[in-house]
């Protein structure tokens, strides 16, 4: 099955910048899949985290690829640049811009996998007419902007509405979760059809952050193969 597939993304955002690349190869000895950058500017969200130029220093540090989440209006403007610095996945809002169309195929054209996200106020219909021109959904679980919040629980029914489409339509879409993903929800929200799980808090702010990867990686995989 395509979709059974599932993925862990820890995010950087909850790491210790001043020693990101050992807060990596932790990752990655827990089992990470992908890791997760979150780029903020201050005005689609009310918060600044960080730029092309770290994207372009993960990229030494992991072979793993990098997922890149961009909360930043009009983020056209800098998809090429975050493809060169590394960026393997690249995900825009759908509120961020008016063109949505037209960023997906720009990330798509630099070479990249395209991702459409939606904040917790918007419905999954506002993305029906993009469904068959990207790789990943993202459903944001928090309202954007910081790491650390409570998880918004109407992102089991997006979920669960995206899984059904993509069956019906036989589509290709990895459908990814962001906020507050934790031991206690990931497996009602793998066997919702989430693949991709970002967790920042759940991860490195825990004691061990190889264990904590590895165990919520063990969750959502028994969660999906209980189900088959
Ligand atoms: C929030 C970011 C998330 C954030 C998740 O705006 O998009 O990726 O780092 O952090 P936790 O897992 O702590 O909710
Ligand atoms: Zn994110």
């Amino acid at each position: 099955m395509a979709h059974a597939r599932i993925e862990i993304a820890p995010s950087i955002l909850a790491s210790n910048f001043a020693k990101l690349g050992e807060e990596i190869r932790r990752v990655e000895e827990g089992g990470a899949d992908v890791i997760h950058v979150d780029v903020m500017d201050g005005h689609f969200v009310p918060n600044i985290s960080i730029g092309i130029p770290v994207v372009e220093s993960i990229r030494k540090a992991t072979r793993l690829p990098l997922d890149v989440h961009l909360m930043i209006e009009t983020p056209e403007v800098y998809i090429d640049d975050f493809v060169r610095a590394g960026a393997d996945r690249v995900l825009v809002h759908q509120e961020a811009t008016v063109h949505l169309d037209r960023a997906l195929s720009m990330i798509r054209e630099a070479g990249a996998e395209a991702g459409a996200v939606i904040n917790p106020a918007t419905p999954v219909v506002m993305l029906t007419d993009i469904l068959h021109k990207v790789d990943t959904v993202l459903v944001m679980s928090v309202n954007p902007g910081f790491g650390g919040q409570k998880f918004i629980p109407n992102a089991f029914e997006k979920i669960r509405h995206l899984n059904q489409w993509r069956a019906r339509y036989n589509a290709d879409f990895r459908i990814e979760v962001d906020g507050g993903v934790e031991l206690e929800n990931a497996a009602e929200l793998a066997q919702a059809g989430a693949n991709t799980f970002v967790a920042g808090t759940s991860i490195f702010h825990t004691p061990d952050p190889v264990e904590a990867t590895r165990q919520l990686r063990r969750l959502a995989i028994d969660a999906v193969s209980q189900k088959v």
